[in-house]
């Protein structure tokens, strides 16, 4: 408990953030624009190594624990609900870079009507605006972890440190509030799911 992400963990969760805003900036509005050879190898190319960071970044934070910078246990339902975002997050992230990977390929072989494609279209635009809506609840849950002062916001962001030695009274009153709340949710959970989570 109360640790840090390490410096690699940081920089590319920091590193990919720049990289998913690029991706999504530089956007397609439609197909006719990969008539243009050099942006569809372009496009394949950005696509290509996208997916394989996101790869990598997930076998290589599987091994560490959700909320590992928290310096004091955390609710078991803020676990689950964070493990499934994360999870879903990458979901997202492998869906986007596969389906557009599926639109150049079958813009090569001329499919370019059809069902395959508009599915592939459908399933892509689907995977960005999930991930907009996954990424928006992270980033709020993230502050208001940040509000409670666990140490788990300062474990992974460099700025706007909390500091462990002193809880502030917002802090104090959420972490009693929340607590009750929590308690009675936590007792409705089967016994069995209470030590499942990392
Ligand atoms: C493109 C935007 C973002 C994506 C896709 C993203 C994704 C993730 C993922 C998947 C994790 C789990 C650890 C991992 O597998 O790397 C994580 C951890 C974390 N993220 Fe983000 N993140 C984004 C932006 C942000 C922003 C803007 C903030 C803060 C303002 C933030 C705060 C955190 C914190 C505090 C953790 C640590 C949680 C823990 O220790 O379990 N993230 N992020
Ligand atoms: C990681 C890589 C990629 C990201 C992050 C990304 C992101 C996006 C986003 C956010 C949209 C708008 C979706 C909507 O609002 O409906 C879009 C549309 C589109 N993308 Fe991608 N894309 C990626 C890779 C690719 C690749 C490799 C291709 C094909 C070579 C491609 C082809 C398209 C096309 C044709 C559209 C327009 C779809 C339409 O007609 O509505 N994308 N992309």
């Amino acid at each position: 408990m109360g640790g840090s992400h390490t410096f690699l963990a940081k920089f590319v969760h920091w590193f990919f953030v720049i990289l998913y805003a690029y991706g999504i900036f530089k956007q397609l509005d439609d197909l006719e624009q990969l008539e243009d050879s050099g942006l569809l190898m372009f496009e394949v190319v950005f696509a290509s190594v996208f997916l394989l960071i996101v790869l990598i970044r997930y076998f290589y934070m599987s091994r560490f624990e959700t909320f590992l910078g928290a310096n004091e246990p955390v609710p078991l339902i803020h676990k689950y609900l964070a493990k499934t975002v994360h999870r879903l997050m990458y979901f997202c992230l492998v869906l986007l870079p596969l389906t557009g990977l599926a639109i150049a390929a079958l813009f090569r072989r001329g499919m370019v009507d059809g069902l395959l494609m508009d599915g592939a279209i459908g399933v892509h635009g689907f995977a960005a605006d999930l991930s907009y809506l996954l990424i928006a609840v992270h980033v709020l849950a993230a502050v208001y972890s940040r509000l409670k002062n666990e140490g788990i916001w300062t474990s992974m962001v460099p700025l706007w440190k909390e500091d462990a030695t002193k809880k502030s009274d917002l802090a104090e009153k959420i972490t009693v509030f929340e607590g009750n709340v929590l308690q009675k949710v936590e007792a409705l959970l089967p016994a069995k799911n209470n030590d499942g989570a990392q």
